[in-house]
């Protein structure tokens, strides 16, 4: 079964601060100015509730729709996941969006870390791939220091210990490539999880490129700091049962 990120509906003065620079005493200014209009009805009440896609002008002028807005990002290495980093460079800096710093990303990666970062303005919808009770499968492609031990198959199976965590790793599926290079399929988003994984067996991971989330996989037509919008069926992917 699958079902749709419910539609955002936002107070007035909520919806304007949200689409516009406006501060929310700004907007409420505006709206008991008689300023803001919906389908040509001066609307003055700043708590009358609008849809997030409603067609919503000020002085005549229709304003950009607060629909949510996703993401997918093929992340170079030296970018930082992070709202903004006094060093690094981060990966809304790869995004020629308006007001990007309305948008967080759906699970980090590591600054040395490549591959899929899913970005959006949807708390919902990123708390549907973040949280630990969903289970939402990440896959990586990664190459080791040392070869990769054919046993480390049935450890990850079984789940591993990692330093200073009191429980075991949750299952997870590794499929050995070469002699250095396997995939990782895990469901949890512990902190560094696969490198201190490989950790756990005394290996290191030296290259991590992250290819899927769940059923979203990384568009092979990406090059490395490029992005585009997700497709309706990836979004609404992230709502369905099976993470597979
Ligand atoms: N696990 C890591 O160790 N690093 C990442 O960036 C992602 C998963």
């Amino acid at each position: 079964m699958s079902k749709s990120s419910p539609p955002t509906t936002l107070r007035l003065d909520r919806f304007l601060a949200t689409v516009t620079d406006y501060s929310r005493s700004d907007a409420k200014r505006l709206i008991k100015a008689g300023e803001i209009s919906l389908e040509g009805k001066t609307l003055l009440d700043p708590r009358t509730p609008v849809a997030g896609d409603a067609d919503v002008r000020l002085r005549g002028q229709p304003l950009r729709s607060a629909q949510p807005r996703y993401f997918m990002l093929n992340k170079p290495q030296d970018y930082v996941c992070a709202a903004r980093d006094r060093r690094h460079l981060t990966v809304l800096d790869l995004l020629d969006e308006d007001n990007p710093e309305r948008l967080h990303v759906a699970g980090r990666l590591d600054i040395d870390t490549t591959g899929l970062v899913l970005l959006t303005d949807d708390g919902n919808w990123s708390h549907a791939i973040t949280s630990p009770k969903r289970d939402c499968w990440k896959r990586y492609w990664l190459r080791t220091a040392e070869p990769i031990a054919e046993k480390a198959v049935a450890q990850f199976a079984k789940g591993v210990f990692l330093k200073d965590d009191k429980q075991r790793t949750a299952p997870a599926e590794l499929d050995i490539i070469a002699e250095c290079e396997a995939r990782l399929r895990i469901s949890e988003g512990r902190y560094h999880q696969v490198k201190r994984m490989f950790g756990a067996l005394g290996n290191a991971v030296v290259d991590l490129h992250r290819e899927a989330i769940g059923e979203i996989e990384l568009d092979a037509s990406l090059a490395e700091g490029e992005y585009r919008p997700l497709t309706e069926t990836e979004r609404d992917s992230v709502w369905s049962d099976r993470h597979e």
